[in-house]
């Protein structure tokens, strides 16, 4: 795809979010526990949705859109195979949760190593912890990992980092493991408890404590319906463009789960009012605010997945910003081609330095990843005269339902079309 961003616009208006791409994956790998139908609501339409989709119908479900939009029912037409599709789970990270599931329900699994977007290396060596830790067998050919376990037991488990995906992975599987599971260190994120909600309501118990969850598994799991809580990250996205942009614009979210990046916003010197359901940002746009320090750090922290965004919006501030990256080894993707549209950054190694400057101007640059993309697409609005951000690979669909509808929505002009120029590719989904 292609995105052609007339600079200059101002934002105003009110835009919802969309259900959470980071909950809604690990919620629809969830359903394979059971046999039962699992009515899921809120699903946003993204790529990386319609892939893990693709890879349910292959693991015997038949996933029906049903009322309201962005509802699905998930029903059972077969027992789940062992083995997940390679081609597809290769396109998304979020694919390797599968594994424990039908190792949990099946006895043994097969599974390719997962995508990613390309913002360092992505081990998954947690996740088999978790799941060795949990009886299962494990070895690894090449690129693939088989599972066998005559039975899985519960266990008490420590995360060196307190890994999103491993946790899920570990949470689900233990969740059809009866007796007491515990996962110290896990991660906090929203998604993680969204998705300790369904299991609950599914049958299994979940305490959540600081840093802690307890797992009480059950024999079966039941059928249940569930709605996706907000995306965070395409909240946080919107309101960083009414920071660049200037403007007046409310999105509709979960504001609990966006503090770290109110606090950020209100510190550098935007107008940020939280209502129960929303958040308001004012801003006079570029030049009207200052520097600042940003860590991007594990939930409650500063969200990785804003951390492009936010540079986008620091090379414009007032004085000197700096970033650091604390949760994946490499996402400065977006400082080379910021810098192509005037940007003073410097990278050097975990940590990027921003001097601001007075403009930025519009030129042709490429987006390597879903949020670094949507970070050229912030800085364009920004930027004078136009600017071209070119995603061959399709990464910002693959995150979100429709950056350029949802913008243009609040005054934007930003024209989507595919990439003649460029070479069309699949979508190697990846984050
Ligand atoms: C999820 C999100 C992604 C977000 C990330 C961190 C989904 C689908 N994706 O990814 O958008 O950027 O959380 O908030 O939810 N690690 C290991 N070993 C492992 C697993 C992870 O060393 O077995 C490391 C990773 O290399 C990385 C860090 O832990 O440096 C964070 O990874 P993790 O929290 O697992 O991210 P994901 O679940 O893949």
């Amino acid at each position: 795809m292609k995105l052609t961003i007339y600079g200059g616009r101002r934002l105003f208006g009110d835009l919802k979010v969309e259900g959470a791409k980071n909950a809604a994956l690990p919620l629809l790998a969830a359903t394979l526990l059971t046999d039962d139908d699992v009515f899921l609501q809120n699903i946003p339409d993204v790529g990386d949705v319609r892939t893990m989709i693709q890879i349910l119908e292959h693991l015997g479900k038949r996933v029906e859109p049903a009322h309201p939009r962005d509802s699905y029912l998930i029903r059972t037409v077969e027992p789940p195979p062992s083995s997940a599709p390679e081609y597809l789970v290769r396109k998304l990270r979020a694919s390797f949760c599968l594994f424990g599931p039908l190792v949990a329900r099946t006895g043994k699994a097969q599974i390719s190593l997962p995508g990613g977007c390309p913002i360092g290396v992505r081990p998954v060596d947690l996740h088999l912890k978790g799941l060795r830790a949990l009886g299962a067998q494990i070895e690894s050919l090449g690129n693939l990992f088989h599972a066998q376990a005559e039975r899985l037991h519960p266990a008490e488990i420590y995360l060196d980092f307190p890994s999103v995906g491993a946790t899920e992975q570990i949470m689900m599987t233990a969740a059809l493991i009866p007796g007491r599971t515990v996962i110290s260190n896990a991660a906090q994120d929203p998604e993680v408890h969204d998705l300790a909600r369904l299991l609950i309501k599914m049958g299994a118990g979940i305490m959540i404590e600081p840093g802690r969850l307890i797992i009480e598994g059950a024999p079966h799991l039941q059928g249940t319906s569930h709605r996706v809580i907000p995306d965070r990250i395409a909240a946080g996205t919107f309101l960083i463009a009414g920071a660049i942009a200037g403007g007046d614009v409310t999105v509709h979210c979960q504001p609990l789960h966006l503090e770290a990046l109110m606090s950020k916003l209100d510190e550098l010197g935007f107008e940020i009012q939280e209502h129960v359901e929303s958040i308001r940002i004012i801003s006079e746009g570029p030049g009207s605010y200052g520097g600042g320090r940003v860590e991007a750090r594990p939930y409650p922290g500063f969200a990785t997945d804003l951390q492009p965004q936010m540079m986008a919006l620091l090379a414009l501030a007032r004085g000197t910003s700096t970033i650091k990256e604390t949760v994946w080894e490499s996402r400065f993707s977006q400082a080379a081609e910021l810098a192509q549209m005037g940007a003073r950054i410097r990278v050097d190694g975990a940590t990027a330095t921003i001097e601001g400057v007075e403009r930025l101007r519009g030129t042709v640059v490429r987006g390597s990843d879903t949020r670094a993309g949507a970070a050229l697409v912030l800085a364009g609005l920004a930027a004078e005269g136009v600017t071209t951000v070119i995603d061959s690979e399709g990464h910002i669909a693959r995150g979100y339902a429709d950056l350029a509808g949802a913008l243009n929505g609040l005054g934007a002009d930003i024209i989507l079309e595919e990439a003649s120029e460029e070479k069309e590719v699949v979508a190697s989904g990846r984050e």
